[in-house]
């Protein structure tokens, strides 16, 4: 859709785009300058795979302020995003005919790898009754002897979904009775998350599941640091090795400058988030007002992240499937992304890092549309 609405801009058409997954605030000074000043440090050079050990003790130390983990250097890896964190678990640990439970919708990428890695993919779909979250039940139906990983995250990309600790607790006494299952806990969107007190994760709500968890982190989201490409994970040390022997063979360490600018992104202050989150919470409160306020469409609140999936069943005798409904909102100047390419069916996602002028514009447009 980006580049479909790229294309009709190219031919002087106005869209708007709400389709990005990135932040758009600007990357907190304090993180560009330690940028700077490694460079003129003459940082430069190769540094160890899995990070400089700076960079493991800043993880180590978001990792136990921002999500209750406590965690030592060796159970910590970075590399050039979550996403390649993520990459390296499942293609460390997977062989063609395991199975791995993805909750749907899901982040576009899950899917893709599992078959990269030549594994089965078992969608888990949720609704958005049920809050898009899937249930103790759920998870005892779908797991297999062969079933190898349950990709977790929360807050959801492209729900906003958050798993509180009750229900982590019921899904982990699930997984105790099947110890073939490990997690992958993706909670790089921790950080922007709109509801009270610390987030929960499965790691912390589980201990005695530890030894099976990989939690994946980063700067990306948190910190609009999405070019800069460093992710953090924390698991068991013989998964980080594995890991960390991959990338060895791969990319290799992360870039030198982007683990100079995330030490400062986890060590600095972290008062600008307060700001970000106050304006992303308003935006969503504007957008699921306004998308609820449109025949057809509902939307239940997202609790964390930046985007809303927007339920739009009731118009799918109209348009026949969610695609053509997401052409039809870019025809009326809006580029939003079809439930369909996120593993859901019969909606779309808003993402509302984008400006509340632009954002207000846009929903406007929307209910245009399908007036
Ligand atoms: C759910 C989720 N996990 C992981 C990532 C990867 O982020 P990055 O590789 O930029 O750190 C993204 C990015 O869109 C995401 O939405």
């Amino acid at each position: 859709m980006t580049d479909r609405a790229t294309e009709l801009r190219g031919e002087g058409r106005d869209i708007i785009s709400l389709s990005v997954g990135e932040p758009d605030f600007v990357t907190p000074p304090h993180v560009v300058a330690a940028a700077k000043a490694a460079l003129d440090a003459g940082q430069t050079r190769y540094t160890p795979v899995g990070g400089t050990s700076a960079l493991k003790r800043a993880a180590a130390l978001h990792f136990a302020r921002d999500l209750g983990i406590a965690a030592t250097v060796e159970r910590i890896t970075a590399s050039a995003g979550g996403k390649q964190s993520i990459f390296h678990a499942l293609l460390a640990t997977l062989d063609p005919g395991d199975e791995v439970l993805i909750p749907a919708p899901w982040w576009v990428s899950y899917p893709e790898i599992v078959r990269f890695a030549g594994a089965e993919v078992v969608p888990l779909a949720t609704t958005a009754a049920d809050g898009y979250r899937i249930t103790a039940a759920r998870l005892a139906a779908a797991i297999t002897p062969r079933t190898r990983w349950l990709l977790l995250n929360s807050p959801g990309n492209p729900t906003g979904a958050v798993y509180c600790a009750a229900l982590l607790r019921e899904l982990g006494e699930v997984l105790a009775a099947h110890p073939q299952v490990m997690v992958l806990s993706d909670d790089i969107y921790a950080p922007l998350r709109y509801t009270p007190g610390i987030h929960a994760t499965l790691a912390v709500e589980c201990p005695g599941l530890a030894e099976r968890i990989l939690t994946v982190s980063g700067v990306s989201k948190s910190h609009a640091m999405t070019g800069f490409r460093i992710g953090v994970a924390c698991g068991p040390a013989w998964l980080i090795r594995a890991m960390e022997r991959l990338q060895s063979h791969s990319s290799g360490n992360p870039c030198s400058i982007s683990q100079a600018a995330a030490v400062a992104a986890f060590e600095g202050p972290q008062d600008f988030l307060a700001h970000w989150r106050e304006r992303f919470r308003a935006r969503r409160d504007t957008v699921v007002a306004a998308i609820n306020a449109i025949p057809g469409l509902s939307c239940p609140v997202p609790e964390g992240a930046f985007y809303c999936l927007v339920d739009a069943a009731p118009l799918m005798a109209r348009f026949g499937h969610d695609e053509a409904l997401a052409l039809h909102l870019l025809e009326h100047g809006v580029a939003v992304v079809a439930a369909s390419a996120f593993g859901g069916e019969a909606g779309f996602r808003i993402s509302f890092a984008a400006d509340e002028a632009v954002l207000d514009e846009a929903l406007q447009r929307i209910a245009r549309a399908l007036k």
